[in-house]
């Protein structure tokens, strides 16, 4: 017998810098073309924030909008979870940056970092910490100001990046609708393949350190891409079965949106036709921890996800980490 506790989406809510960077922007900035990013990627265009415009503004922005669409008060919130690697600062944990914005007064809050995992595995924490300790309103945030760590004269990482924030409200559910699996995982043995360096223990902030652009985001693309199409359909294949259903049974599939490519390539092995699968990466790019409840607000607002939906979610990121889940709006 399934003895999961029931976990529903009260409300959603999304906010993105308004600056947008074209692929014809960045061919005046490095050797590229709009022609090879498209093809390679599926972006046009990513948001950018302005430079000094913390991860805090973007989120507070995109919690508001879910409080208003959930119904739900801040002062209601009982536990912030932010998954993110591009926080304000080192610490304290933006998480709790947003708390103060919002006016969350009651809410404990911290930040979790799973790179562009960081939603799911706050959706399996969040269920975790609903069931056993008995949090009533939970704010679910994902959100990246990734141009922070880009390094803009790198043409193999710079085009694939950009800034957003979603988030979500979480409660105890009713019946049928509710978070009905979660699955994560990671392996580290492959973190060399897509990290940042600098600015940590390992390699302190240093003039040096920064002239060598140690804070940057290093990627070996076509490693990642093989990895993230094998693990996500893993993942994908244990969250219908830990929910008792098969693909067919997915009204929408939410994949991480990091390249057009990876998504057509996991929807294949599913056999999935291109309807079932929400895509925005062409609009923002990779966002990270915010690609999913980015997805995951446009597409409640736009009808695509109903009362009744199955909705599949899938994700790769650094680490590497991997996660998925299957809910029922
Ligand atoms: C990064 C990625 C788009 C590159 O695509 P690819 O088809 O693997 O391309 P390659 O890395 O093999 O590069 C092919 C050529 O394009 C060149 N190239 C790389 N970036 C370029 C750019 N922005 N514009 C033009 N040419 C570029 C390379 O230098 C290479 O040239 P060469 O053949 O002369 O050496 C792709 O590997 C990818 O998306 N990987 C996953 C990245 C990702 O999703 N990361 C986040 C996961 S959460």
């Amino acid at each position: 017998m399934n003895k999961r506790p029931c976990m529903e989406v009260l409300g959603t809510g999304r906010a993105v810098p308004e600056k947008i960077l074209t692929n014809q922007d960045l061919e005046k900035m490095v050797d590229t073309s709009d022609e090879w990013i498209l093809a390679r990627t599926g972006i046009r265009q990513r948001h950018i924030a302005e430079p000094g415009v913390p991860l805090s503004f973007f989120a507070a922005r995109a919690a508001r909008e879910a409080l208003a669409d959930a119904g739900v008060a801040a002062e209601e919130i009982d536990l912030i979870i932010l998954g993110t690697v591009t926080g304000d600062s080192k610490f304290p944990a933006t998480a709790c940056v947003v708390q103060d914005l919002i006016g969350a007064s009651k809410a404990a809050a911290f930040d979790i970092s799973a790179a562009c995992s960081g939603f799911l595995y706050g959706l399996q924490l969040a269920e975790s910490m609903m069931a056993i300790q008995g949090y009533r309103r939970i704010l679910l945030i994902g959100g990246e100001i990734l141009s922070s760590m880009v390094n803009w004269q790198d043409r193999d990482t710079c085009v694939l990046f950009g800034d957003g924030v979603g988030a979500v409200v979480l409660g105890p559910g009713q019946g049928a609708c509710g978070i009905l699996s979660t699955t994560i995982h990671s392996d580290g043995a492959f973190r060399d393949l897509l990290y940042s360096p600098g600015c940590g223990s390992l390699n302190p902030p240093s003039h040096e350190n920064v002239d060598k652009m140690l804070h940057t985001i290093r990627m070996e693309g076509r490693e990642v891409f093989r990895h993230a199409v094998t693990s996500m359909a893993d993942a994908l294949n244990q969250a219908l079965d830990m929910a008792g259903v098969v693909v067919e049974d997915l009204d929408l599939l939410i994949p991480h949106q990091a390249n057009l490519r990876i998504i057509e390539a996991v929807g294949k092995r599913f056999r999935l036709s291109p309807d079932k699968i929400y895509v925005n990466v062409d609009r923002f790019g990779n966002t990270s921890a915010a690609s999913i409840p980015i997805a995951l607000d446009e597409a409640r607002k736009t009808g695509r996800i109903a009362s009744g939906s199955l909705v599949g979610m899938v994700t790769f990121g650094a680490g590497f980490t991997w996660a998925a889940a299957v809910v029922r709006f």
